[in-house]
């Protein structure tokens, strides 16, 4: 396509549509089960963005019938309190998904904490075995950005298979997750990266640009492909306090044919997988008799 102005994704109105399904799978779970989908949080220290990240988590929660608890540990905790929370909510049949809220002060260490989370429960897809299960395709649970970007690509109708996808950043949270579930569907990707050299000669190849570096401007219309798909996660504070993406919205938008605002894009479907990845959980509790991974759940 190269229409005069690219297709407006409106990631709200797919979030909405979504929540919607997830509230009848919550109340099928209710009625047929006699369980309630249960989500615990676990927030470390007092940051301003995670606490306000945390706070849409549990506002999705509620939105769709989802029970959650929030652990808040000050700052000064230790890995050992975090992981006395995590054991304890292994154990307890009423929480089906687990998710400590990242970044973590210092003192913790990120990968003995997420791996310490049941596999059964690692709603965020962060446990090494979710991650290492994206390489060949066999997670317990797709990383919730990563998950929102393909949701949007299926929702619009967008075929991956045989396609040329560039990530744009190599974050172990979006990145590269996202080049593996896409190269799961059969695309073409190249991930690129803060060393990648001549970064427009090779989103110039792309029909479908996925952008996660965390900068703004960084994608300007001479780097896209005319007709090409942009899916910008970047989410940038500007100093007068105005969010962007990493996308020059109002300059690609004329070439591209699909483009992603921010905000209104694949934020609001970060938290919105969030929700499915609990109900899938609660789903499997509730009706799997035997766990269905290949190893123990708890650590
Ligand atoms: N910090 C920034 N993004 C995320 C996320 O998706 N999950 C968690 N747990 N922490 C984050």
């Amino acid at each position: 396509m190269t229409g005069e102005s690219a297709k407006i994704i409106d990631g709200k109105a797919i979030a909405k549509k979504l929540r919607a399904e997830y509230h009848v799978r919550v109340e099928r779970l209710r009625d047929q089960h006699g369980v309630t989908p249960g989500l615990a949080v676990i927030l470390v220290g007092d940051s301003a963005a995670s606490q306000s990240y945390v706070r849409s988590k549990i506002a999705g929660c509620r939105e769709v019938g989802i029970r959650s608890e929030l652990i808040e540990l000050p700052a000064t905790a230790t890995e050992a309190q975090v992981l006395e929370q995590i054991e304890r909510l292994n154990d307890d049949p009423q929480t089906h998904g687990i998710l400590v809220q990242l970044p973590l002060p210092a003192q913790i260490r990120v990968a003995s904490v997420l791996e310490r989370i049941s596999v059964a429960k690692d709603v965020d897809g962060f446990h090494l075995y979710n991650m290492g299960g994206l390489v060949t395709g066999s997670t317990v649970f797709s990383p919730c950005t990563p998950y929102g970007v393909q949701k949007i690509l299926e929702h619009e109708n967008i075929p991956v298979e045989g396609r040329n996808v560039v990530v744009v950043g190599a974050s172990n949270i979006v990145g590269k997750p996202t080049a593996l579930m896409l190269m799961q569907q059969d695309a073409t990707v190249c991930i690129c990266h803060k060393k990648t050299r001549d970064l427009g000669q090779f989103t110039l190849l792309a029909d479908i640009l996925v952008v996660a570096a965390g900068v703004p401007n960084l994608i300007v219309p001479q780097m896209v492909k005319t007709g090409a798909v942009v899916i910008d996660v970047g989410f940038n504070r500007l100093a007068d306090g105005r969010i962007v993406g990493d996308v020059d919205f109002e300059g690609v938008r004329r070439k591209a044919s699909y483009i992603t605002p921010v905000p209104g894009g694949v934020g609001q479907m970060t938290v919105t997988m969030l929700l499915h990845n609990t109900i899938l959980s609660a789903e499997r509790a509730a009706t799997a008799t035997v766990s269905p991974f290949p190893l123990r759940t708890t650590a």
